[in-house]
């Protein structure tokens, strides 16, 4: 146990469960439905409202072998090579073959994906780096909102407890080392108002991705990186961070926009739409034998060296030929989102832009979604279960979330019954400071970053660790982000929710940039200018962990497979350069 934990005030409530899941999108809901089915007392915590989530905002859909023709083997195929030689095989077999009966399930819980009016046959779309049509859609581009609402009603209906406007804070872990609940901050006045706890047996989490961590992102503003945060607080391994998935077609609303951008789903140019420079000349055609639709990180490699060419802000989306019932029918969130910036897709080109979009790397877990510290486990955008690699195949983050959530599900509802299972914490009620059986009195309080440290963060970012890096730019970043660690040091910043997720930010931001400095080539999504080749030897996976000092443990897997067991990694000699470094 680090002993690492921020610098909060002492709970002054608690409650108990089970099962405590943190974040609600189709991950965490997924979790909580099947483990409250198995007869488990579930408690969902989440940062905003149950709905406000990365899940809703899914434009393009559901990746899983449900067609004609189609089989799990294809879509594994395609999802090696999207992952650039770093996806662990084991993982992406779980998901392709668990897949299809996964969104099946989903289905029968309620969620409604477009057919065809005459046969009835799931509708379905093409997108970066499929070969085939496999993408189920719903509402059009609405898909995560239709899964989202589902999975919202499904727990509602099914009774269990959920806090919103909850802030998790910190793991509590009882003697042994095991997580056992929770601390949060539940924003707004009530019964459970501040700091408090859940306590659990299991604790999950959900909590989505990081991109609020750059300027521009297609991520809401809850994605602060929390459950990574937490993770590494709390002595967890966290892998692959360098690959941050850049989506190729974001909306471009001008050289200074910040926070989140309104996304262009790929299923358009899978529907047909063209990337066109200001000429209309087709770059992407003869640059992959896929053009427009090759894997995400080469589409968005491609705009941005013609942006370079060109010394042009943004490319073009051309669908004009989609028609306008076209776009009303099959995009019409993006129609709406464009319009309300001014833009009439079905009159002109829209400006893109690649933004930051996803995070493929994340908490290690194994196959059961278990982390590295019993008892904790990670689904969906937090984790990195190896499904990725280097780079995620287009729509198969809704699948992982899906699948790896019912395998969580199923090894916390097996663990809850095996007679050694750790016993349900006693019900004290309200506490202060030591809760029953678990530590959170003592420990470190980490400094806090001020409020102003995000906007720092995110610039740092963006023009260090963006789409385009180099030694140099991740250098510069890695002494600003010290800066501001040390500024917190002095400033004592007092505990509150822009601190937290400032001081979250930061510390996500420090792992992914020494990550990408150590990473001296350029694979999937990770793109060194001072590096351009992918390099054999570095078919390997990088491992952070946050030492007691809150310096950072880097090291690397020895393959491309994540080590079996999900116990930390010794720390196997890597490629020439030293084994273990502190940044
Ligand atoms: C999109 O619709 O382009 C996004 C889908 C995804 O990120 O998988």
């Amino acid at each position: 146990m680090t002993g690492i934990r921020l610098h909060a005030p002492r709970p002054g409530w608690s409650v108990d469960a089970d099962v405590v899941v943190v974040g609600s999108g189709v991950a965490g809901l997924t979790v909580a439905l099947r483990c409250a089915a198995a007869g488990a007392h579930v408690t969902v915590v989440t940062k905003a409202l149950l709905d406000d989530g990365s899940t809703r905002w899914a434009q393009g859909g559901i990746a899983a072998a449900l067609g004609e023709g189609d089989t799990p083997e294809q879509h594994l195929d395609d999802t090696l090579v999207a992952g650039a030689g770093l996806c662990d095989d084991e993982a992406v077999r779980t998901l392709v073959t668990e897949g299809p009966d996964a969104v099946r399930r989903l289905i029968a819980t309620g969620a409604q994906f477009d057919t065809d009016a005459e046969t009835g046959a799931i509708l379905l779309t093409r997108e970066g780096g499929h070969h085939r049509r496999r993408i189920a859609h719903a509402g059009g581009d609405a898909t995560g909102a239709e899964i989202s609402r589902a999975l919202v009603e499904a727990v509602r209906a099914a009774g269990i407890e959920t806090i919103e406007h909850a802030l998790v804070l910190d793991l509590l872990k009882d003697e042994e080392g095991r997580a056992a609940g929770v601390t949060l901050h539940v924003m707004g006045e009530g019964e459970r108002d501040g700091v408090g706890a859940v306590r659990a047996r299991a604790v999950v989490l959900a909590t989505g991705g990081m991109g609020q961590v750059f300027s521009a992102t297609t991520n809401p503003a809850v994605s602060t990186g929390d459950g990574v945060a937490l993770a590494l607080r709390a002595g967890a391994e966290v892998s692959d961070l360098e690959f941050v998935q850049f989506h190729p077609t974001v909306l471009w609303l001008g050289p200074d926009a910040e926070g989140q951008q309104p996304l262009v789903s790929e299923a358009v140019r899978g529907e047909g739409a063209h990337l066109v420079d200001a000429d209309g000349h087709r770059f992407m055609v003869g640059a992959h034998e896929l053009a427009e639709l090759a894997p995400r990180d080469i589409v968005a490699k491609g705009i941005m060296r013609r942006m370079q060419e060109l010394g042009a802000e943004h490319m073009y989306l051309d669908a004009r030929h989609f028609g306008a019932e076209m776009w009303e029918h099959r995009f019409p969130t993006i129609l709406a989102a464009c319009r309300a910036h001014g833009i009439d897709p079905v009159t002109e080109p829209i400006p893109v832009a690649p933004a930051a979009h996803y995070a493929s790397g994340g908490v290690r877990t194994d196959l059961t979604g278990r982390s590295t510290v019993p008892g904790l486990y990670a689904c969906g955008e937090v984790a990195c279960t190896g499904v990725h690699g280097a780079n995620r195949l287009a729509s198969n983050s809704l699948l992982e979330g899906l699948v790896f959530a019912e395998r969580i599900a199923a090894d916390v509802t097996e663990a809850l019954r095996e007679p050694g299972a750790p016993p349900r914490p006693a019900t004290t009620g309200t506490t202060t400071g030591t809760t029953t059986g678990t530590t959170t009195g003592t420990g470190t309080g980490t400094v806090l970053a001020g409020p102003k440290a995000r906007l720092e963060i995110q610039r740092i970012m963006a023009e260090g660790a963006g789409v385009l890096r180099s030694r140099e730019s991740l250098e510069r970043a890695t002494a600003e982000l010290a800066r501001i660690d040390e500024d917190a040091a002095a400033a004592l910043e007092a505990p509150g929710t822009e601190s937290w997720e400032a001081t979250n930010l930061l510390l996500v931001a420090r792992v992914l940039v020494a990550a990408a400095l150590r990473r001296e080539e350029t694979r999937g999504c990770h793109w060194r200018e001072d590096a351009p080749d992918r390099d054999d030897a570095w078919r390997r996976h990088l491992l952070v962990t946050l030492r007691p000092d809150r310096t950072l443990s880097v090291s690397t897997t020895e393959t491309a497979a994540f080590p079996s067991a999900a116990a930390p990694t010794p720390h196997p000699p890597t490629n020439g350069a030293e084994p273990r470094s502190t940044t």
